[in-house]
């Protein structure tokens, strides 16, 4: 089990343009894969992003049964998933709140696509194709985000709806840091 350092808001590697993966099922993918997992579930996270351990690879890993950091969320499936392609399917938008474990200890509303389709493939090359809604949908926009160097802070049109977790969700476990 090796968890890796989360590189946080304003590391540059944050920024970058991720490259698409080339090489799959291959022992350095698998243990890339593996340890991005170990890394998310020490930290209670949601998600991860390959370049948030400061990988610059179309990598994303997401899902959950019951989440701590978001305890009123549905399960999303555990999923990996490489290479991305989003495409909305509405023009509509909704605003909720997220963290990142790249902006630790804060919050804030973020207007994303209601309803989505992602396309992809998984660890073994496997095609993925899905229509989601909701706060998978939002995941996924978060976390593919992150492929292009957007965090969420750079999203969040009212300030106003951007704080500390503690404050701003008191009822969260102080101790877990996002
Ligand atoms: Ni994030």
């Amino acid at each position: 089990m090796t968890v890796r350092e989360i590189l946080k808001m304003g590391d540059p590697r944050l920024l970058r343009i991720a490259e698409p993966v080339t090489e799959f099922d291959t022992p350095a993918m698998r243990e890339l894969i593996a340890d991005m997992f170990d890394t998310m579930h020490a930290a209670n996270g949601a998600g991860l992003a390959a370049p948030q351990i400061g990988v610059n690879l179309q990598l994303v890993i997401f899902g959950f049964k019951q989440n701590q950091r978001y305890p009123d969320a549905p399960q999303v499936p555990e999923t990996v998933l490489i290479n991305p392609l989003l495409t909305p399917l509405s023009e509509e938008m909704e605003e909720g709140f997220e963290g990142c474990l790249s902006v630790p200890g804060l919050r804030g509303s973020v207007p994303r696509y209601t309803r989505l389709r992602y396309a992809g493939v998984d660890e073994n090359q496997q095609p993925i194709l899905r229509d989601v809604d909701g706060f998978h949908a939002r995941v996924v926009q978060h976390e593919v985000d992150h492929l292009l160097g957007i965090l969420y802070p750079m999203r969040i049109r009212d300030f106003s709806r951007f704080g500390y977790t503690q404050v701003m969700f008191p009822d969260l476990d102080p101790n877990d840091d996002d």
